[in-house]
């Protein structure tokens, strides 16, 4: 297991909108993505760019969004994961299980179109974990 680059951190918000203005006025992001809906996960998503990383805003998008229960908890938003890069995703997933981590689910396509998965929060030291493919150069975001 060879630790990537940080991709992302995901920032729960109810207000994708409100989040922008924030990011924009507030701390001077000036690379702000088009906001898109994913809803297989549930999910609206978008992506502020920093220069080393990118913060990643989640709206719950349906009833059944996974982000609701977070926002009823943390009614501002708040924190909610954080994103690792590694270079081939079943390899990383097989090491987390050797290691006894708990994989959330099969890898699946995440929002910047590689496959991703999820730690489980309590073998991560408390903190939701995804991990993601390092997309090939040239794809989106
Ligand atoms: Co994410």
């Amino acid at each position: 297991m060879a630790l990537g680059r940080l991709n992302h951190v995901g920032v729960a918000t109810p207000s994708i909108e409100k989040s922008i203005a924030l990011y924009r006025d507030v701390l001077g992001a000036t690379k702000i993505h088009e906001p898109f809906d994913l809803p297989p996960q549930g999910v609206r998503v978008c992506f502020v760019d920093t220069p080393s990383s990118q913060i990643e805003l989640i709206e719950p998008l349906g009833e059944n969004s996974p982000i609701h229960g977070f926002l009823a908890k943390n009614p501002a938003g708040g924190q909610h994961h954080v994103c690792f890069e590694v270079p081939e995703i079943h390899a990383a997933k097989a090491d987390f299980e050797a290691k006894g981590i708990r994989v959330l689910g099969e890898p699946r396509i995440g929002a910047h179109g590689t496959p991703v998965f999820f730690l489980h929060p309590k073998d991560m030291g408390g903190v939701l974990t995804e991990i993601m493919e390092t997309p090939k150069q040239g794809a989106a975001h």
